[in-house]
């Protein structure tokens, strides 16, 4: 079973191609888009050992010829060295112009990679291969890439859309336990920011999804691409509806920020706690009912996964400090919190204007209870 779905674009448009066995596809997939059979693949440790020979066996049988670079696992990678090392890596490997580079990996390796490629040459051409579910349903499409800096996370980077996605639901049996819940913290964003039948449907099929299923692994990751897609197509450059995508993010920043982007939250995690603060948020604002964030909490901690800040291990600064964390965002607009807020499951909307003392008894209240 293939699902295909286009991200519609103009003279950048793209599919993203979601299914089983895709990696031992990939020869195939990709040959259409190559002027000479070579390509560069980067990647990074702990996935290459996984599944860097299956791809490369795979391109090898449609007669190209592949070179890699494995890079070290984790955000850490995500920085100006790696970005030197994987661009003139590439360099050396002689890609020009009109070549294509993949990367193969979770979000980190497609953001790093993505933001080589715009920068090589002025830009050429790669190929996202998703590994992890976070990957698969949100980083690989849409076309922002970047890196971290000292001064926070992705504040450097390029929109450069790939020229086609392989979304392989069959390596996502590698993935550790998890990080596999850190990925389902964003098909979960999907269904509270837009689709409330696909929050009813993974309210009910999200153990299975955790535990293997593969055919509700498919259609979680295609739903939550399609929807994805869907609103990248319509607003690239986030002008105003890409900005939904952004559920859970202002919180999920400071967070971030505050465990210093370590193993003690991951980006997924922090996104699935972010949305349940937004709920919360959005109740108290009276835009939702009360029983909403009581029911994303509850999906949430059904699933097993971190769902409120005091789950994140280690101490963590007041709310004062978590909202000057969120001031340092890029979400932030002529001074002023934007945050996505919701009026019900599946509704969610830009809201700049937050009142300060709202978020801030909000945050209180996570920080106490
Ligand atoms: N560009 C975007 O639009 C966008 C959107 C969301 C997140 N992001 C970025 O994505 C990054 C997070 O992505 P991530 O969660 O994939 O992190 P990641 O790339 O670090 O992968 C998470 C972990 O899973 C491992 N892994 C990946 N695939 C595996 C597999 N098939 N089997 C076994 N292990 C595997 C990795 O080695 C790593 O330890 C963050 O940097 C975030 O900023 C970008």
């Amino acid at each position: 079973m293939l699902n295909t779905v286009a991200v519609d674009l103009g003279e950048r448009s793209y599919q993203v191609r979601i299914g089983h066995g895709l990696l031992a596809r990939a020869g195939t997939e990709i040959a259409p888009l190559l002027r000479r059979q070579r390509v560069a693949i980067v990647t990074e440790d702990s996935v290459a050992a996984l599944h860097l020979p299956a791809l490369q066996s795979a391109l090898q049988a449609e007669g190209i010829a592949s070179t890699a670079l494995a890079l070290p696992p984790g955000e850490g990678t995500k920085n100006w060295e790696n970005l030197a090392r994987c661009t003139e890596w590439l360099l050396e490997q002689k890609v020009e112009r009109k070549d294509v580079v993949l990367a193969l990996g979770g979000g980190v390796i497609g953001d790093l990679v993505g933001f080589s490629a715009a920068i090589l040459r002025r830009g050429v051409r790669f190929v996202q291969l998703p590994t992890s579910l976070l990957a698969q349903v949100d980083s690989s499409v849409g076309g922002k890439t970047g890196i971290n800096t000292a001064q926070g996370k992705n504040l450097v980077g390029a929109f450069h859309q790939p020229s086609l996605v392989l979304a392989d639901i069959d390596v996502l049996d590698t993935l550790a336990d998890r990080d596999f819940l850190s990925g389902y913290g964003e098909v979960v964003k999907y269904g509270l920011l837009g689709d409330a039948a696909f929050f009813d449907w993974l309210e009910r099929e999200g153990p299975a999804l955790r535990s293997g299923d593969k055919a509700a692994r498919l259609r979680a990751v295609t739903r939550s691409v399609e929807m994805k897609a869907g609103i990248v197509s319509r607003d690239e450059t986030e002008e105003g509806e890409r900005a939904l995508l952004n559920l859970g993010h202002t919180f999920c920043h400071a967070l971030e920020k505050a465990t210093g982007y370590s193993d003690r939250l991951l980006h997924g995690e922090g996104v699935a706690i972010g949305c349940a603060l937004a709920f919360e948020l959005s109740s108290r604002l009276g835009l939702c009912s009360q029983e909403d964030p009581s029911r994303v909490r509850a999906h949430l901690k059904a699933m097993g996964m971190k769902t409120d800040i005091r789950d994140i291990p280690g101490a963590l600064p007041g709310a004062e400090a978590l909202i000057a964390l969120m001031g340092q965002d890029k979400k932030v607009v002529d001074g002023k919190l934007r945050f996505i807020l919701a009026r019900g499951v599946g509704h969610a909307f830009v809201a700049d204007d937050v009142p300060g003392d709202t978020v801030r008894s909000v945050l209180d209240d996570a920080l106490r209870s």
